[in-house]
């Protein structure tokens, strides 16, 4: 790591827990590569507490945090201003300070697209069909809407797919779907769809033998994303492949995401693939 001076720039990360957050190694990684005076670090933050943390921003003249579970939402009300993304997703995962005044980013969302957008997928005029209504739904369904796509949401309880659905369409004339998650209607999501994005947990370590979608609904014309990047190649993504279909892992997006906070913090372009290689060694080194 760079040598730590009185210039030293703080940058980090507040979440409950952190210590499995890859954030670290991939942003100091990227300022040992680009030799900037600039360091990463890990606070452990409660909820009782975030407050607090946020006018330490402020007070301690940090550059920037990235934020995660569980203040993503929480933080909000603690800033001066919020990116109209940010506002409209209702989700804050990075902060960035100038002169002490806070501004929120939504990076993760951006993130997933610029991920896809790597790989040669424009959601501009295609039918994505999405597992899943969560919190990382919610950004990947406004961000995908908003670049032009047209969406069916699945999701094992149909009410949060459907509440998920209508809060997209006040903001964007969308096609939406919503639908429970089965077999049925899977296949008759995958009748129009380019492309599938799991955003669920399904298949995550412990669980890596469970698929959201079975294998024998995947074709070829398909590209297909999963959010999980431990392990890298879920069931999904293998089965997917297996079926001929384009693939873009969990771990892309993750990188991105960090890149795009990076250049908010440093006016730099972040060199991504020295990120992905610093996070593909700590998930390799955490098994
Ligand atoms: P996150 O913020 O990570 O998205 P979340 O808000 O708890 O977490 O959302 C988890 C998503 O994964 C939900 O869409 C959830 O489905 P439900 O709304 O029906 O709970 C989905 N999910 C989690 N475990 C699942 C499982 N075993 N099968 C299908 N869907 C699952």
């Amino acid at each position: 790591m760079n040598q730590i001076t009185g210039k030293t720039r703080i940058c980090g990360i507040i979440g409950d827990p952190v210590e499995h957050s890859m954030s670290p190694v991939m942003h100091n990684a990227a300022f040992e590569a680009l030799g900037l005076d600039y360091v990463y670090l890990p606070f452990r933050v409660r909820g009782e507490e975030l407050k607090g943390a946020i006018n330490g921003i402020r007070a301690l003249n940090i550059v920037g945090l990235n934020v995660t579970i569980p203040h993503k939402m929480a933080v909000m009300p603690f800033l001066d201003k919020l990116d109209p993304l940010a506002e409209r997703m209702g989700v804050v995962n990075t902060i960035a300070s100038e002169n002490g005044e806070l501004t929120g980013y939504n990076t993760d969302a951006p993130g997933f697209l610029q991920a896809l957008r790597a790989q040669g997928i424009e959601p501009d005029g295609k039918s994505i069909v999405m597992i899943g209504a969560g919190g990382a739904a919610k950004g990947i369904s406004f961000i995908l809407a908003g670049a032009g796509a047209s969406l069916v949401i699945l999701n094992r309880t149909l009410s949060r797919a459907e509440e998920l659905a209508s809060q997209i369409a006040q903001y964007y004339h969308r096609k939406i779907a919503a639908m429970t998650l089965n077999e049925a209607n899977l296949k008759r999501a995958f009748e129009e769809a380019d492309v599938l994005v799991n955003t669920t947990s399904v298949g995550m370590v412990p669980d890596v033998d469970r698929t959201p979608v079975p294998g024998k609904l995947l074709n070829s014309h398909l590209a297909v994303s999963d959010i999980v990047y431990n392990p890298l190649e879920t069931r999904l993504l293998r089965e997917a492949k297996a079926a001929g279909a384009r693939t873009i892992d969990g771990l892309d997006m993750l990188v991105w995401q960090g890149a795009l906070a990076f250049e908010k913090w440093t006016g730099q372009k972040a060199p991504f693939e020295i990120m992905k290689q610093a996070a593909l060694k700590a998930l390799r080194n955490e098994k």
